[in-house]
């Protein structure tokens, strides 16, 4: 089989070599690569079911002369019936496998795929991710471009939920209309004072979030586009407050209320740090520092808080309740609690000299290199490449953070490593950002509220782009059960 469908493969790269003689031979070799390797993973999939007989692709290479049809027949080894099924965007559509079964009340096929390692699960046009070179694009615009020519995070918040760059007059009614709305309900302030002193700012960050829900209850009408639109602005406006008035309230600190003349950045530093009464000046690098962080961290396509805020918000809940479910997702270490597990890794490392060690226990399985790798990327993180250069500019404000020796050491061993190479684990965006929040000042267990600020708007843009989508319902997966088949129930007098 295997045999017969390489052979397939590569004699239908020919015919299509052959029939695109136009195309430029780079284009070509681009295309029949995808091409052959995603046949590869049909055959594979097949071996168990079906024999795949056939595809005629053709969607990314075809000029328009050529027509060939976009469509994968499947024959059903157990029935010997064949279907063809379409082909859109190199995606066939799980619920046409539904058709293929044998006995006519059957359910019918379905995929299975834990952990959506291979579902497209909605049409996006927001932000593109290339893990294989590295790319990341918000709109189109590459992430290295966004974070050195971008004025300030609101621009940004406005490109990833509008989808195109404010002009000058735009870019002011916006950054206006969230400052409009960074004060909070002096009952939130009350609401926050109930949490307990030492209680994790996450965990403050997300019940405050939900709460909101309470105070614009009109939120609920999602379906009204300028009703979305003025929740969004709030929420942008306020998780900056939130956080900060989480962390005072850590501290046992007053809150420091919204300063509207600066920058996003600038005023969330000032609520943080500022103490007592004398006035609080912003270290232009550091607010710089800030915001391109809170810019790398905008969006990130599908990830695991992204798709919980879709399916929250699928069921039409209000966004403040989505909002807080893609914070808890956020919240762990796998995903945005990473940066604050790399900390506490280069803590247990302690010294430079004990990297080698450490990388040896990894690889034999006990623990991972946290910072490492990642579902998409197969390359370095360009998120991390920012942030990695950016965190010499605020180590001349602050002080060099001493762990930073032992992350170069450790990055470059991991680099050369057969282990990590293999497995193309590369830094992530967490690898870095810990040590600079660090050295800002920020507490270990604030860094995935940090996160949170940010990804807000990608959460946000995303919930609207889904509620958008006519081709999009209620979030309800399927299952495999093999748990136990009918059977009666026994009194506990005669259970064993
Ligand atoms: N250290 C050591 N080995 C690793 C690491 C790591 N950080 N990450 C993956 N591996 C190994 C796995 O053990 C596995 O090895 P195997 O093939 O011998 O079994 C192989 O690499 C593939 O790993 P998976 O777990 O299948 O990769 P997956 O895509 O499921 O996981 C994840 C991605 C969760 C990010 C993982 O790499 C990880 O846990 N990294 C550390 C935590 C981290 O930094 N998370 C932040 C991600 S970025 C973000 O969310 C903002």
């Amino acid at each position: 089989m295997g045999i017969f469908f390489l052979i397939f493969a590569n004699s239908a790269s020919h015919v299509i070599r052959n029939t695109f003689r136009a195309q430029s031979d780079e284009y070509f070799h681009v295309h029949a690569r995808n091409f052959i390797s995603k046949q590869w993973h049909i055959r594979n999939f097949s071996l168990h079911l079906f024999k795949v007989v056939a595809v005629n692709c053709s969607s990314q290479v075809a000029s328009k002369e050529i027509t060939m049809p976009d469509t994968i027949t499947i024959v059903d080894n157990r029935t010997g019936k064949k279907f063809e099924l379409p082909i859109t965007h190199d995606t066939i559509k799980a619920i046409d496998l539904r058709q293929i079964k044998v006995k006519d009340d059957d359910f019918g096929m379905m995929t299975y795929d834990p952990a959506f390692m291979n579902t497209a699960s909605c049409i996006s046009r927001i932000t593109y991710i290339d893990g294989d070179k590295g790319i990341l694009r918000y709109r189109g615009y590459p992430i290295e471009q966004i974070a050195e020519s971008a004025q300030s995070f609101l621009e940004v918040a406005y490109l990833v939920l509008k989808g195109e760059l404010p002009n000058a007059k735009q870019l002011e009614v916006w950054r206006n209309k969230i400052k409009m709305h960074t004060l909070v309900h002096e009952n939130v302030k009350t609401l926050m004072e109930g949490f307990r002193y030492d209680a994790h700012p996450m965990g403050i960050f997300i019940s405050t979030v939900a709460a909101l829900s309470t105070f614009y209850p009109e939120a609920k009408k999602v379906r009204d586009a300028a009703n979305r639109e003025a929740q969004i602005i709030r929420l942008i406006g306020k998780v900056p407050t939130i956080a900060a008035f989480a962390y005072r309230h850590s501290k046992g600190m007053p809150y420091v209320y919204p300063d509207n003349d600066l920058t996003y950045a600038g005023n969330f530093l000032k609520m943080m740090f500022k103490a007592g009464e004398s006035p609080y000046k912003v270290n232009p690098v550091l607010e710089h520092a800030l915001t391109i962080l809170f810019i790398l961290h905008a969006d990130h396509e599908q990830n695991c808080s992204t798709s919980a805020m879709r399916v929250i918000g699928s069921s039409e809940c209000d966004p403040y309740s989505a909002t807080a479910g893609a914070a808890a997702a956020l919240w762990g270490p796998l995903h945005g609690g990473a940066n604050e597990a790399v900390i506490h890794m280069l803590d247990e490392i302690a010294d430079i000299k004990n990297v080698p060690g450490f990388v040896k226990e990894v690889k034999e399985g006990k623990g991972k290199l946290m910072g490492f790798g990642h579902r998409v990327y197969k390359n370095y993180d360009p998120r991390a490449k920012v942030i990695k250069k950016m965190a010499y500019d605020v180590f001349e404000v602050t002080g060099r953070n001493p762990k930073l020796d032992i992350a170069l050491e450790l990055e470059r061993i991991a680099l050369e490593d057969e282990y990590f190479v293999k497995r193309k684990l590369y830094p992530n965006v967490d690898f870095y950002s810990g040590l600079i929040y660090q050295a800002m000042g920020f507490p270990l267990d604030f860094f995935p509220v940090l996160f949170a600020i940010p990804r807000t708007v990608g959460w946000l843009a995303q919930w609207q782009e889904l509620l958008d989508d006519s081709e999009q319902k209620i979030s309800r997966p399927r299952q495999v059960f093999l748990g136990p088949d009918a059977r009666n129930w026994v009194p506990t007098i005669d259970r064993k």
